[in-house]
């Protein structure tokens, strides 16, 4: 009997996948559930993006098409950059692909070698461990515990750099919801400068979601001479609430974005017709989705967060972007709910889902096992009541 490849004996099924299949079950069997664990949008795009794929299908060649993306697609992405703050790229500094996480696995094979070594905070998003997991690359954690807010510090940034081939930074962050101030930025771009032969991949794909206007800032232009090094990630998917639709970005480096052209070569070949038309439509059309999304997120941040910090005991730090809050729940571990006694946040979550239908993360699946990740992207009507359970759960701990 033939066997798998190593490879795969590293490679796990995503852990959120899991709890949220086994909230669809139990919902499934009649329990009243609500699922607080899936990390997407609860929005569709505007109407001029349906109307742009219907025009395309219309007209479609059928063919094969640019592995890099058809240049009214490149454009429309450098236009969207620029609107972010992000000026002085071209078409040869840009790819797409099936997502950001076709991207993110397309630059680990174009940067990583096995052995190298990839450095990213804890709490991570789970598939950046994964892809390194998968590439044989050594993932050298850098932990950011609630006590410092989540966030990097660049002493930390500075210890870890040393022998690394890449820095694999998230922001705003997926599961924390923090985001770096312009400040915050800027020290860790004066940190990244000293390090001459690493790799900057930012995976910004909420970059458009950012409340209290914070605002997004990236190390490029806190210091220019990282431009050579620094590699955006974006999507379509929460920015415009088309996780489906699978269309991911790139811009960087020319050398980098010709590997992703090579590496689509070789993979995926192009991004589908259709889909580019709708892509395109999304980031040139109409804003105001977006826009009022990113409102409705933020006022449901201020309901999350009170909500939570109201738990005694209960310690979150306030997320300022994406749609998710990532609570330090460890005061209830060696409690008893209903009898049984929780020992960590696994525990906690599978507790919490049986005894109030309420579906959350456990931490562990980001690196870290002392809290639980709440998305907050649930039909409105549901989000107080959610919170009243987990709130309810807490009161009955013995
Ligand atoms: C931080 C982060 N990066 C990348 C992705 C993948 O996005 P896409 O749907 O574009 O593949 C996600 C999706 O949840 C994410 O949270």
């Amino acid at each position: 009997m033939p066997h798998l490849a190593a490879r795969m004996s590293r490679a796990k099924p995503s852990a959120i996948m899991l709890i949220a299949e086994k909230a669809k079950q139990l919902k499934a069997a009649g329990k009243d559930i609500i699922s607080f664990s899936i990390g997407v949008p609860n929005f569709l795009p505007g109407k001029h993006v349906y109307a742009a794929a219907r025009e395309a299908l219309e007209r479609d060649s059928g063919q094969y098409g640019s592995n890099r993306g058809p240049d009214a697609l490149l454009d429309a992405f450098l236009r969207h950059l620029e609107e972010g703050g992000l000026s002085g790229y071209g078409r040869k500094n840009v790819a797409t692909g099936i997502g950001a996480k076709h991207m993110l696995y397309n630059l680990g094979e174009a940067l990583l070698d096995a052995g190298d070594v990839i450095v990213f905070p804890v709490p991570y998003w789970t598939t950046y461990l994964d892809l390194a997991e998968i590439l044989d690359a050594r993932a050298r954690l850098l932990p950011c515990p609630s006590e410092q807010n989540y966030k990097l510090t660049p002493t930390q940034l500075d210890a870890a750099l040393p022998g690394a081939k890449v820095f694999l930074f998230n922001n705003p962050s997926n599961p924390t919801g923090m985001v770096y101030t312009k400040h915050e930025i800027a020290a860790l771009a004066d940190v990244l400068v000293g390090h001459p032969d690493v790799w900057i991949i930012c995976d910004d794909i909420y970059n458009r979601m950012v409340f209290d206007g914070v605002g997004y800032h990236n190390f490029v232009n806190a210091r220019p001479e990282l431009r050579d090094r620094v590699i955006h990630v974006d999507s379509i998917s929460k920015t415009y609430g088309m996780p489906g639709w699978r269309v991911g970005f790139i811009a960087g480096p020319e050398s980098v974005a010709n590997a992703m052209v090579t590496l689509n070569s070789n993979h995926i070949t192009n991004v589908p017709e259709v889909v580019n038309a709708a892509a395109i439509a999304a980031l040139s059309g109409p804003q105001d989705v977006t826009i009022a999304k990113n409102a409705e997120f933020a006022a449901r941040r201020d309901q999350v967060y009170d909500a939570l910090t109201a738990i005694p005991g209960v310690v979150c730090p306030r997320p300022q972007g994406a749609f998710y809050a990532f609570p330090n729940i460890s005061c209830a571990f060696g409690k008893s709910h209903g009898g049984k006694v929780i020992n960590n946040d696994v525990d906690f979550c599978s507790l919490l889902l049986e005894a109030k239908g309420v579906a959350c993360v456990p931490g562990s699946a980001f690196g870290d096992p002392l809290a639980l990740r709440i998305s907050y992207t649930c039909p409105a009507e549901q989000l107080a009541p959610g919170l009243q359970r987990f709130r309810e759960f807490f009161d009955e701990l013995t």
